[in-house]
């Protein structure tokens, strides 16, 4: 499943993606593929440009240089109205969960399926405890998200971010500001809804283990480029100097 360059197969292209703001140049010519169903960690020190990929990759900062484009669509090219159409069909899950503090967490499932769907209340209402079931929340759909844990609401923001049946999925850092075992189980929920779901993943981080845990591929990304990519195996053979250290903490 694995793609390579000019693979049709590729659900996520990315090639020569170059972003700089002023004298910060943060991506320099960055390029990888993801194959469809695939689950890859994009892992990297703080700063490096992980969020400013995700970003680009659903159009929210417009790249200096290349292209980038997801489930046949060049996203590099959309209009400001065509992005937004494409935007709902990428599942995001930003760092900080982004939930609607003023809506309980069924309504923050529901809203997507009222926004963009043609579904009754009936049909959202199941799909809605389809999805807590999902994330192991089956009894927190009444609940407000200041009520809910930091876990909990990553879980929900995942349901909220996958209940459209996306294709796609982003998570950018999915395990920051969580506790070991939360971290564990949010990283494992990503990969297996993903696989459940038949969801082409991207995660960003740089949390090793959770990488390693998540994806079937992670890529190094450092100096605005992929320095290397493979299994755990791959890259803890690896000779180059940032990649021994940044594995060896
Ligand atoms: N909108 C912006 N304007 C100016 N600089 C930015 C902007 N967004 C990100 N940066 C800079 O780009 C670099 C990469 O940021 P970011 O992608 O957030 O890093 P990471 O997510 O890997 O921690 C940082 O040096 C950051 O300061
Ligand atoms: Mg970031």
């Amino acid at each position: 499943m694995r793609s390579k360059d000019g693979n049709d197969e590729a659900m996520i292209k990315v090639s020569g993606l170059t972003k700089s703001f002023g004298d910060n140049k943060v991506l320099d010519g960055l390029s990888f593929e993801v194959a469809g169903g695939e689950v890859v960690a994009v892992m990297g020190s703080s700063g490096t440009g992980k969020s400013v990929l995700l970003l680009q990759m659903v159009g929210l900062i417009v790249p200096d240089a290349g292209e980038i484009e997801i489930d046949g669509v060049k996203v590099t090219s959309l209009t400001e109205r065509e992005l937004l159409g494409f935007r709902s069909r990428v599942g995001y899950l930003f760092q900080e969960s982004a939930l609607y503090d003023f809506m309980t967490v069924a309504e923050n499932l529901a809203f997507p399926l009222r926004e963009h769907t043609k579904m009754t209340t009936a049909e959202i209402g199941s799909k809605v405890a389809q999805f807590l079931e999902y994330v192991d929340m089956p009894a927190e759909g009444d609940k407000y998200p200041s009520q809910l844990s930091g876990g909990m609401r990553k879980r929900a923001a995942l349901a909220r971010a996958m209940i459209l049946g996306t294709r796609v999925l982003l998570c950018d850092e999915p395990t920051s500001g969580l506790d070991p075992i939360r971290s564990r189980d949010i990283s494992l929920l990503i990969r297996d809804l993903s696989k459940k779901l038949g969801c082409t993943t991207v995660i960003t981080t740089h949390d090793v283990v959770n990488a390693f845990r998540t994806a079937d591929r992670t890529l190094v990304l450092d100096s605005g480029r992929i320095v290397a990519q493979g299994v755990e195996k791959d890259l803890r053979a690896s000779t180059d100097p940032f990649v021994k250290e940044f594995l060896e903490g």
